[in-house]
Formats: C-alpha cells, structure tokens, sequence
C-alpha cells in the first residue's frame, strides 16, 4: 500500500468484502489509524450507509454524515477530528438513507471526494458486503483502488472470485488482499 501512495494522484481507498461481518469495518478504521500514527493525514469515510458502524467505533455523533453530503444538506464539516494528536477525520455515514445506492451513485460523490482530496494524503472507504448490492463496486469504482479482504474460514473461494470478477469488469484495481484470522 505504501508503494501505491507514493504516487502523488493516488490516495482513496476502498476496503471491501464478499459477505457481512467479515471485518471491514475493523480492518478500516484500524488501518486508518495506523495511517495517521504514521503521520498521514487521513480522511475515514463511512459509506457503508446500510450498516453504517464507524460512528461506533470512534465515539462520533451519526447525525450528520455522508448521506447528508450526498444529499447536500451538510458540507464538509461532518468529517470530525477523532483525536488531537492524530490527523485522523472520520465522515460517519449519517442516518440509513432510503436510497443508499442512488446517493452513491450521484456525481457529487466524485465533488465530495475531490474537495477533501487537497486536505488528505490518504482517505478510506468503508463499504457495505460486495455480494449482497452493487454498492461496493459503485463507491470502489469512485476509489482509486480497492483492498480485499478475507475472513478465514468464513469467506468462500468462489464469493471472492465472482467479488474480483466484479471489480475487474468494473475496472477496479485491487492492490492488495487481507486475511482477517478471527
Ligand atoms: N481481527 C479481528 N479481531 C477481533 N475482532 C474482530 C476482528 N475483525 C473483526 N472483528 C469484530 O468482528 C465484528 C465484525 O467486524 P466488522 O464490523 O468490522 O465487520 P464488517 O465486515 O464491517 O461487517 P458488516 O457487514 O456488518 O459491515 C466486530 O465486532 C469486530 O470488532
Ligand atoms: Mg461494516
């Protein structure tokens, strides 16, 4: 990964899965935070608007989020600082929208994304489960890049294959894997 951020164009990033509970969310907010220990300045963004969950990790008020960017009813200040000494912002995902994939699928997403793009040297996605919508290749198509994640002897060969199958038809690189031992 750090190889891949050295390009100066590259930095958002999606975390994504096959199937629910494998630990995406774990995986992001963890990454997330080893990023900005590092020094980098590191945007978090929810959109895993179905099960939204990195409010609960980072102790956030959900009552804006991105849904509410998406549907331009807030702006950039729902990303919250999470600790003084850590250049760390998470965008939690907001109230569960009744239209999550319509709200990815809007082009002010990309709007969004550029505007913080200035501020940040790397920022996450956090994705609901690839297998279930077409949530995951819509926001991983938005990204730059995308890392799979496994969960071991939880996640099914054939489920990452058709996942990989997706991203590559969608023209998403995935740069890395991760085996979550849990
Ligand atoms: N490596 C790990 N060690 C300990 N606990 C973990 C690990 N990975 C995940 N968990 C725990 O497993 C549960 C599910 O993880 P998480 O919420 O990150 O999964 P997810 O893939 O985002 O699920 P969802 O489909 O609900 O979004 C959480 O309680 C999380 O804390
Ligand atoms: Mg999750």
């Amino acid at each position: 990964m750090l190889r891949w951020l050295n390009h100066a164009t590259r930095k958002v990033l999606a975390i994504v899965s096959p199937q629910a509970g494998e630990g995406r969310s774990w995986l992001a907010a963890n990454l997330a935070t080893v990023f900005a220990q590092v020094g980098m300045r590191t945007l978090l963004i929810d959109a895993d608007m179905r099960n939204p969950r990195q409010h609960l990790l980072f102790n956030l008020d959900n009552s804006a989020g991105l849904s509410a960017l998406l549907s331009g009813r807030a702006g950039k200040d729902v990303a919250k600082r999470v600790h003084p000494d850590l250049r760390l912002f998470v965008v939690p995902a907001g109230p569960v929208p009744p239209n999550p994939q319509e709200l990815i699928a809007r082009p002010v997403f990309d709007v969004v994304l550029e505007r913080f793009h200035s501020q940040f040297d790397l920022i996450l996605m956090d994705t609901p489960p690839a297998a279930d919508t077409a949530d995951a290749y819509l926001l991983a198509a938005r990204a730059d890049a995308a890392v799979m994640l496994v969960r071991r002897h939880h996640t099914r060969a054939a489920q990452v294959s058709t996942a990989m199958e997706g991203f590559n038809l969608s023209g998403t690189s995935v740069i890395g894997t991760v085996v979550n031992e849990y």
